[in-house]
């Protein structure tokens, strides 16, 4: 998100605590080429933190503005990992049961996956999640832009207004009758370019897409799932395709086909495996 000086001043740092701004650039693995214009790649640029914009079980997101001094700047959105004590162990589950018979279909699966694959194995959440946003990205999917992974922290493209205000989760939102049928286009759309490349979200809800002036952008994926390599790959995917079509459905979309919907990208990732 580009970041607009003229609202510089009511970007306030939280109250309660204020570090001083640091640089983070120059340590952090960066995100896939081509980068978008407005990621501020100089070193001398500073980081500050403007307060949480969520707190979570797993992990909380700050807001983070990075700048040169008196320069131009850019917003961040910073996912922070508890340690590994606390990491996804409900997530885990199904993963670990992927990678118990490591034999033909699956082993080539992995293979080709290796940085993600490994990333789950050891729980490095916030390395996994870069890696699934970075493959993403580049698919052309409707994800945040990955900007660095430094340990367990992920910087991402802030979605949201130049004075700081996060979009809104789809769930928040009570869209029109025409506005609503546009979503859902856009929603299945993703979900078919992650079928595509075989993959499911496998954890998709309205809590986990974001609308920003009417486009709707996928957040939340350290757990892609690998919807024909892991055993349970497809039950992933059918749930995701439940979430979405009930999510509509009860908000006045006429008739979301969850059998065809869930068909459909079935077919799409057992094509591409
Ligand atoms: N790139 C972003 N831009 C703006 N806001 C974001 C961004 N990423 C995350 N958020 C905000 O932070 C919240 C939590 O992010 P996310 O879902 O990735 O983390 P989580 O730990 O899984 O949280 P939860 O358990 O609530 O799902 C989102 O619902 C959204 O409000
Ligand atoms: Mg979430």
């Amino acid at each position: 998100m580009p970041y607009d000086p003229t609202l510089y001043d009511d970007l306030k740092p939280d109250r309660d605590y204020e570090p001083p701004p640091y640089s983070s650039w120059p340590l952090a693995q960066h995100g896939p080429d081509p980068r978008p214009d407005w990621v501020l790649t100089d070193n001398n640029a500073l980081d500050t933190e403007l307060g949480v914009l969520k707190t979570g079980k797993e992990a909380d997101v700050h807001l983070v503005r990075r700048a040169l001094p008196d320069g131009p700047g850019c917003l961040l959105a910073a996912k922070r990992y508890r340690s590994s004590e606390h990491r996804m162990f409900h997530r885990d589950a199904g993963y670990q049961e992927g990678r118990r018979t490591r034999k033909s279909r699956d082993a080539r699966a992995m293979a080709k996956r290796t940085t993600y694959g490994r990333a789950i194995a050891a729980g490095q959440w916030a390395a996994a999640e870069f890696g699934a946003l970075a493959r993403l990205w580049d698919l052309g999917a409707p994800v945040p832009y990955p900007v660095q992974l430094l340990d367990t922290e992920l910087m991402l493209e802030f979605i949201g207004s130049a004075d700081g205000t996060a979009a809104p989760r789809l769930a928040q939102c009570r869209p029109a009758a025409g506005e609503l049928a546009d979503l859902f286009a856009q929603c299945t759309q993703a979900m078919r370019v992650l079928a595509r490349a075989g993959w499911a979200h496998g954890d998709l809800s309205a809590y986990n897409m974001l609308v920003h002036e009417g486009r709707l952008v996928l957040i939340d994926l350290p757990q892609i799932v690998d919807v024909v390599a892991n055993p349970q790959g497809a039950v992933y995917l059918e749930r995701d395709c439940v979430n979405v079509c009930r999510w509509f459905g009860s908000h006045g979309l006429d008739t979301p086909d969850l059998d065809h919907l869930f068909g459909d990208l079935m077919a799409e990732a057992v094509a591409a495996f």
